[in-house]
């Protein structure tokens, strides 16, 4: 997608980290952006902060719920009347032992981050396909390709997310070739992250009490993706280039690939 100024994006989980930083890359970019989140308080700051630039409409949405994403179409078609851009980006993380992980825990992870992508490319769809030119980008993780421990729920939605994005490529290739289709996989990157369970569902419980055992493995984690992670108006930046050169896949760690190469020899081996 060459032409972004004056076009239309959609960011859900855009009212911190990764989300924030790509509302803010569109805004310089000339578009107008719409920010849905399900954090309220976050979802003010960054209206605040983001009309600075440019036209900004920001969505209360829980991207868990079809029915709010769908809120969030008809929201954003009530305003702007058309979308460009889909970033189904909201996320939340998760680190612990599978034997502490509650069934709540594993609904909600994969309802945020697998369901809220479907729920988005699904909706979306139609408004996209109406437009001469659109363009899909699902953010998933290096953890879509490598699986690492403790990472259960987050592993395999991120993984569901790499497959749908894809599948969606390959299809949408013959049926809407006007629709663009990327997969983000970033591994660290310094966002919000460590504050995902700011919205969780009551029947999630944190982490720090359902698994005391794995609270310094978590610190570890957080500290590496605050101090080690790269910005997130890096990883924006690497999205508009991504969209311009119709790539399907946009990995802001592409040394990571090699752990992902080590995964296929060690499959190949047995074979
Ligand atoms: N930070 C990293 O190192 C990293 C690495 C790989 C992938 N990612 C992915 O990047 C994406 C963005 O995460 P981030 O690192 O910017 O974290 P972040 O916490 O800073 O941002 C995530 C946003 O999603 C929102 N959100 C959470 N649940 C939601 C829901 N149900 N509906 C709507 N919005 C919701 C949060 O309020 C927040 O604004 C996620 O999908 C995450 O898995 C992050």
């Amino acid at each position: 997608m060459k032409e972004l100024c004056g076009r239309i994006a959609v960011v859900t989980g855009g009212a911190h980290g990764i989300g924030f930083g790509l509302a803010t890359r569109f805004l310089q970019e000339g578009m107008k952006v719409v920010v849905a989140d399900n954090d309220s308080d976050g979802l003010a700051r960054a209206e605040k902060e983001l009309s600075r630039s440019g036209e900004v409409l920001t969505v209360d949405t829980d991207v868990a719920d079809p029915d709010s994403v769908q809120a969030l179409a008809d929201a954003t078609m009530d305003r702007f009347g058309a979308v460009h851009v889909l970033c189904n980006n909201a996320g939340v993380g998760g680190l612990q032992r599978f034997e502490t992980t509650s069934l709540a825990t594993w609904n909600w992870t994969l309802g945020v981050n697998l369901w809220g992508a479907v729920h988005g490319c699904h909706i979306f769809l139609p408004l996209l396909a109406a437009q001469d030119e659109a363009y899909i980008v699902n953010t998933a993780s290096m953890s879509g390709f490598l699986t690492g421990p403790y990472l259960q729920p987050y592993t395999v939605s991120k993984a569901g997310v790499v497959a749908l994005s894809e599948a969606l490529a390959n299809e949408f290739a013959k049926e809407y070739p006007h629709i663009g289709v990327a997969v983000l996989c970033p591994a660290y990157t310094a966002t919000s992250i460590r504050h995902d369970e700011r919205n969780a569902p009551a029947g999630h419980v944190p982490r720090s009490l359902a698994d005391p055992a794995t609270a310094e493995l978590r610190e570890a984690v957080d500290s590496m993706i605050e101090k080690e992670g790269i910005s997130a108006d890096a990883v924006a930046d690497l999205v508009v280039r991504g969209m311009a050169e119709r790539k399907t896949h946009i990995f802001p760690h592409p040394e990571w690939l090699d752990r992902w190469q080590e995964r296929v020899d060690k499959v190949r081996a047995q074979v």
